[in-house]
């Protein structure tokens, strides 16, 4: 595996690329201040495009995106409010947009076939929906999704708190994967048999925001917010932010105590997001490298945060930060919960090593037996609205999952039979080779709920069920 590298990039001209695309997606409606019955206008088209991923000399990519950026505009809202989000399709094949991690009416979840037609060709469909939980999360389409989010689909959606952290700037990084060939065009070969049962389609070049980054400015003393958002199809992320000390204060958009992660590293499969405190601690002129460790010998490095020859913005580092509000999911009653468990299966058993000589193998996923063949699934488990459930997850395969759950957060309670220490709300658990998460929720949100992993191409694969609550 290669990276593309390419002399230098001038941030400012990728900045101006984008500002004008993401002003002209909204358009707020009603008077300021209005209650949360006006809703927040947003379109999102989708089409093909062609931006520079990579930059000179390299030529632009065929990409398809929504409102002619990669990622798609920012949609940025307030805790409480309703949006309405117009999605009109100009691919060339149907789609959906799901609205990752926010707990929706099952109608607006966006899964084809399962809560709603999937929008033709040439067609239109209005999402409608209230953001109760603040956090960091983000939009993506649930059809053909391993080739469509690889090919460009996906956004951040942020829902900011009433009462927020302070912080000098607030940083969105939506991380891309990409297979890029030569002459930086997308390689065509998704839904490959043997990746599909292996560790997903892997990319060669990685974006922040839709560019090959290069350096990015911070001034010494700043503190960022840094919300990292994974929407790459297949690949895990495990940041280190070289001689700084990243503070973890929100998983998945739920808010933790605020703490450093294991060895300083952000680790995050697909889909996953972590909200970041970042005190740039050096000095001006200095640099401090982020680097990708997650896959071992793999190592490169992500982007150079440069420290700009500015003074320090303040004398004297600040204070640790309050933890953030909690959200409002209702606390699961584990006493009387009702167990259930989802065993996760197949793939390639061995290593990298074993991949030569058994492309012709159809070795698929399943969940408790059953290898999904499309969204529209007879229910896995059939849970009583209201009821507590705790949910053991068992991934007996060689691989790593993150398993999301649709229409619900839940706390991770144990793994491997151990209760967890921070018991953290997530929306997607990454589940390490031969391990085990229990993880607990409320059953509040009536509907047919997808429960998959995240890397695109084991969902394709069979590695899907669906959860009713009833
Ligand atoms: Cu991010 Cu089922 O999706
Ligand atoms: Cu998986």
């Amino acid at each position: 595996m290669h990276s593309i590298r390419r002399p230098g990039i001038d941030r400012r001209s990728l900045l101006a690329g984008s500002a004008s695309l993401v002003a002209a997606a909204v358009f707020p409606r009603g008077s300021r201040g209005s209650t949360a019955a006006l809703a927040r206008e947003f379109t999102l088209v989708a089409a093909l495009g062609r931006l520079s991923l990579v930059g000179p000399p390299y030529p632009d990519t065929d990409v398809w995106c929504y409102n002619a950026s990669v990622p798609g505009s920012e949609i940025r809202v307030r805790q409480g409010e309703r949006l309405r989000i117009l999605v009109e399709n100009q691919l060339s094949q149907a789609t959906t947009v799901h609205w990752h991690g926010v707990r929706v009416p099952n109608a607006m979840d966006g899964v084809p076939f399962l809560t709603q037609k999937p929008i033709a060709s040439g067609e239109k469909f209005v999402y409608e929906f209230e953001v109760p939980d603040a956090g960091t999360y983000w939009y993506h389409p649930h059809h053909h999704s391993s080739e469509q989010v690889g090919r460009g689909l996906s956004g951040a959606l942020i829902v900011e708190e009433i009462e927020s952290l302070p912080v000098d700037r607030d940083v969105v990084w939506v991380l891309g994967d990409w297979r890029l060939a030569r002459d930086a065009s997308i390689v065509n070969d998704f839904g490959n048999r043997m990746e599909v049962t292996m560790a997903g389609r892997i990319g060669n070049t990685v974006t922040i925001n839709g560019r090959v980054p290069e350096t990015i400015p911070v001034r010494a003393g700043e503190r960022l917010r840094l919300r990292l958002i994974n929407a790459a199809a297949a690949r895990i992320f495990g940041l280190e932010f070289r001689g700084l000390r990243p503070l973890i204060v929100a998983f998945d958009g739920q808010p933790v105590e605020p703490r450093e992660p294991p060895e300083g590293r952000v680790v995050l499969g697909p889909a996953m997001r972590a909200d970041v405190l970042l005190d740039m601690s050096g000095k001006p002129g200095a640099t401090a490298a982020v680097v990708d460790t997650f896959y071992r010998d793999l190592s490169y490095k992500l982007v150079d945060l440069v420290y700009t020859n500015e003074p320090p913005i303040r004398a004297l580092p600040l204070d640790p930060p309050a933890r953030l509000r909690a959200n409002t999911m209702p606390e699961p009653d584990l006493d009387n919960a009702e167990k259930h468990t989802a065993t996760l299966e197949g793939g390639m058993m061995g290593g990298r090593g074993m991949m030569m000589g058994m492309g012709g193998h159809g070795m698929g996923w399943s969940i408790n037996g059953v290898a999904a063949s499309g969204h529209d699934m007879a229910p896995m488990i059939t849970l009583s609205r209201s009821n507590s459930c705790v949910l053991a997850i068992r991934n007996e395969t060689a691989w790593f999952h993150p398993i999301h759950l649709h229409g619900h957060s839940f706390r991770v309670i144990a793994r491997n039979g151990q209760p967890t220490r921070d018991r953290d709300w997530l929306d997607t658990v990454l589940i390490p080779p031969r391990e085990g998460a229990d993880i607990a929720f409320v059953a509040d949100n009536p509907g047919d709920w997808m429960f998959h992993c995240h890397i695109l191409d084991h969902q394709d694969g069979g590695l899907m069920a669906v959860i009713r609550v009833a």
